[in-house]
């Protein structure tokens, strides 16, 4: 419908990016394609090799394989118009590879590789069919983002184009929409990108997608005052604040989200003679933070500081609000998360001093959520004329005398005093579904927890927490079909019950293959047991919790999907289902068995790898996964000390 907007082309430049050093990587080269209006229209950053098989002109006819790298030189010719762009790099004599796009208002993909060369015999040395062209073109490259975003994947990735397998690393592109000549927001590659061609369906190579610190700056440091009714000032704090959080995107990877406390927030508290509290609210009310002090006059410290008479923060909560600017794709957009650590020692004082510390200090309030303070100094209690008694300093400023503010110290007194769970892990169950046919149609493992927070008569927060507990206390029914499949829980003496809604999402457009949980109903009741001191007007009350639109175990048909780092589920506010060492199939099961597994990248990262006893080929495929992701390491290494 569109043709108005412009047609060819004419290209322009090809500029090395960087010689990697590493000798089995290929030359990054950056390429771009302008319009008639000598505006770049099309970016791609790039590295490629090609493996060519031939046959070598010798008496076994042997078969070989030819690799040779897309130079960072090569020529480059394209094509951008409104809803379909290409690309064509060319060099050597009658060597090319055209990679072309489409779009439309959502998403755009590449829609076919195709990549042409000339049997010679410096590259295929002894072929047998010297001078001769061939051209090769395949299936679809699952590059996919949309329109007005770039997509990226630092990871190799093998596609097969004809009999040619082509690897791709360092890849950005950006076909549509481009402004200014630079690449806009980043899309990344799911960890599922190679697996519409099934020679790359190996383990992806894992390395991080952003390696390296995400650009934000330094927090600055803010003044925070209290006043008591009296107006004096009793509560006294100049500190810099930064908030990192690891969430989930919808196509399963893992991304960091930073932010600061501004400058010029404003504080609100209360002071106590025991307890004070510093409240601050950002981003109007988009991020709340609250740090509880006490005086830690008798108490019993774990930390081993002397307690006589002095103050520490002990507890810290974190309200934030996953933004779709802040959290890009998360799984829980636009839900609301309260993270909270109690029994902290962090900024450990001594009464009538001033507590002290430049040096930069890490609080987890749970793996995945950190606050980082620096340039601190401040004084809970006992404010005399508003000003703050003599200065006590912090171990680690201490030690780092030349340069204090690059420390960065992990508060290591914290890490003994872990805050447990209440409730162990949740057993592994096991659920089937059969069909009419009496065949089993869905298969899954996994340990569920549920929580729920709630407000105690005492006006106090609380959580409760259960699991989905195991044997014949749960009840299993469901139902398969080709395009949904839903899975019913009904446990605790039928007061609890769990929908999960698989979708399958095939059949769109055609490159769409791919299943997930898309709704979640959970029924419970406030009952005494799990909620032993619920106000008594909610006693017994019955609640309805639904979900819908999630993108949770996103998988690929005819794979199963492995996760056992698993996924918090966020329903509501108050409600978030836990799930860990997820292996799921809800479609197409062959032989009552799982398919091979494609594992969410979370599971990829080695250090958050738990051993879990499963069957032995699942044992095979995470000895392989380690495998790999030694080399990639190693590799990635070899590039960043380059
Ligand atoms: C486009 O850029 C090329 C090279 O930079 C230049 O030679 C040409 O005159 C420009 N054309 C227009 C229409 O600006
Ligand atoms: C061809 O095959 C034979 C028997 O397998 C082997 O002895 C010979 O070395 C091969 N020749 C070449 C050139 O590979
Ligand atoms: C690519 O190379 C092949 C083989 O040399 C040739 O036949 C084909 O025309 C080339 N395609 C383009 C778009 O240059
Ligand atoms: C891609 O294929 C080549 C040749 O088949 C192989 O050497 C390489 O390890 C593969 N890379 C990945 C990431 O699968
Ligand atoms: C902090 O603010 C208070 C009240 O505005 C002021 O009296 C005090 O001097 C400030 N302290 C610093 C170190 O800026
Ligand atoms: C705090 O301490 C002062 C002096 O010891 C006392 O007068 C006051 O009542 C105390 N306030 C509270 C809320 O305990
Ligand atoms: C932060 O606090 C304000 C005021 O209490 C509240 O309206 C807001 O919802 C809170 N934000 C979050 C993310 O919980
Ligand atoms: C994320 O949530 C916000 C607010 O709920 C909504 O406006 C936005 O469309 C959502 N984005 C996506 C990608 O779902
Ligand atoms: C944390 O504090 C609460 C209440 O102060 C106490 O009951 C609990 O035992 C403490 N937990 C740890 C691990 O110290
Ligand atoms: C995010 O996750 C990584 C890997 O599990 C971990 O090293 C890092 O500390 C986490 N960041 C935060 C802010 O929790
Ligand atoms: C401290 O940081 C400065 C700049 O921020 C840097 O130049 C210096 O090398 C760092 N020092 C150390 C010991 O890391
Ligand atoms: C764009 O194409 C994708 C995949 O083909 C499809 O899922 C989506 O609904 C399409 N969007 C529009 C607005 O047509």
């Amino acid at each position: 419908m569109a043709w108005l907007s412009c047609l060819t082309i004419l290209v322009l430049s090809s500029v090395v990016k960087c010689q990697e050093w590493d000798p089995t990587a290929p030359p990054v080269g950056h390429f771009t394609v302008s319009d008639a209006q000598n505006n770049t229209c099309l970016l791609m950053t790039v590295g490629m090799t090609f493996h060519v098989p031939y046959v070598k002109n010798d008496s076994n006819n042997t078969e070989a394989v030819a690799s040779y790298p897309l130079p960072a030189n090569a020529d480059v010719t394209g094509t951008c118009k409104d809803t379909a762009a290409s690309i064509t790099l060319s060099w050597g004599d009658g060597f090319n590879v055209t990679v072309k796009f489409e779009r439309n208002d959502t998403v755009f993909y590449a829609s076919e590789i195709i990549t042409g060369y000339v049997l010679n015999h410096d590259i295929f040395p002894d072929c047998n069919d010297d001078g001769e062209t061939r051209v090769q073109s395949g299936p679809p490259h699952d590059i996919h983002a949309m329109p007005g975003r770039s997509y990226l994947c630092d990871v190799a990735v093998n596609v097969t184009v004809g009999n040619v397998s082509v690897t791709f690393s360092d890849l950005q592109v950006q076909p549509f929409l481009v402004k200014g000549g630079n690449f806009s927001k980043v899309e990344e590659c799911a960890a599922d990108m190679s697996t519409t061609t099934p020679s790359a369906h190996t383990i992806p190579v894992k390395t991080t997608a952003h390696p390296g610190p995400i650009p934000v700056p330094k927090p600055t440091q803010n003044n925070y005052t209290l006043t008591d009714s009296r107006g004096n000032v009793c509560f006294m704090a100049l500190m810099a604040a930064q908030i990192q959080v690891n969430y989930t995107r919808t196509t399963g990877k893992t991304a960091l989200a930073v932010w600061n406390v501004p400058k010029n927030t404003a504080a609100s508290g209360t002071c106590g003679n025991d307890t004070a509290s510093l409240q601050l609210m950002l981003d109007g009310g988009l991020t709340n933070l609250t740090i509880v002090f006490v005086s830690t006059k008798g108490l019993d410290d774990l930390a081993g500081v002397d307690t006589d008479s002095g103050f520490k923060a002990s507890e810290m909560i974190l309200e934030y609000m996953e933004t779709e600017a802040r959290f890009p794709d998360s799984v829980n957009n636009g839900t609301s998360q309260t993270v909270e650590r109690k029994n902290l020692t962090a900024f450990p004082g001594s009464t009538g001093m001033s507590y002290k510390c430049n040096s930069r200090q890490a609080v987890e309030l749970n793996d995945d959520v950190t606050l980082r303070f620096e340039e601190v100094q401040l004084q809970p209690f006992q404010v005399k004329g508003g000003h703050f008694d003599p200065v006590e300093e912090c171990a680690a400023d201490k030690q780092t005398t030349p340069e204090p503010t690059n420390t960065t110290t992990l508060m290591t007194t914290m890490a003994t005093v872990p805050t447990p769970r209440p409730v162990h892990d949740p057993s592994i169950l096991n659920f089937t579904l059969t069909d009419d046919d009496d065949k089993i149609c869905f298969m899954a493992l996994m340990g569920l927890q549920i929580e729920v927070n709630y407000t105690t008569q005492h006006k106090e927060k609380a959580t409760a927490r259960w699991n989905v507990p195991k044997g014949k206390s749960v009840n299993v029914t469901g139902e398969c079909s080709n395009t949904t499949t839903t899975l019913t829980l009904i446990f605790d003496g039928g007061l609890s019950v769990v929908t999960m809604t698989f979708k399958n999402q095939s059949g769109k457009g055609g490159t769409v293959n791919k299943f997930m949980v898309s709704d979640i109903n959970f029924r419970y009741v406030k009952d005494k047991a799990h909620f032993p001191d619920v106000q008594p007007a909610e006693l017994d009350v019955p609640v309805n919790v639904s979900k819908h639109n999630l993108t949770v175990f996103k998988g690929e048909l005819g794979f199963s999907y492995r996760c056992n780092v698993g996924a918090n589920i966020t329903l509501n506010q108050n409600v978030t289902l836990r799930a860990i060492n997820v292996h799921v199939e809800p479609f197409g099961l062959k032989n009552s068995k799982f398919d091979q597994a494609e594992v969410c990248e979370a599971d990829n990262k080695v250090t958050t790898l738990r051993p879990i006893i499963v069957g032995c080929a699942i044992a095979g495929i995470d000895v392989l996964m380690l495998l790999y992701y030694g080399i990639g390491r190693r590799m990635r290494r070899n590039k960043d000390t380059r």
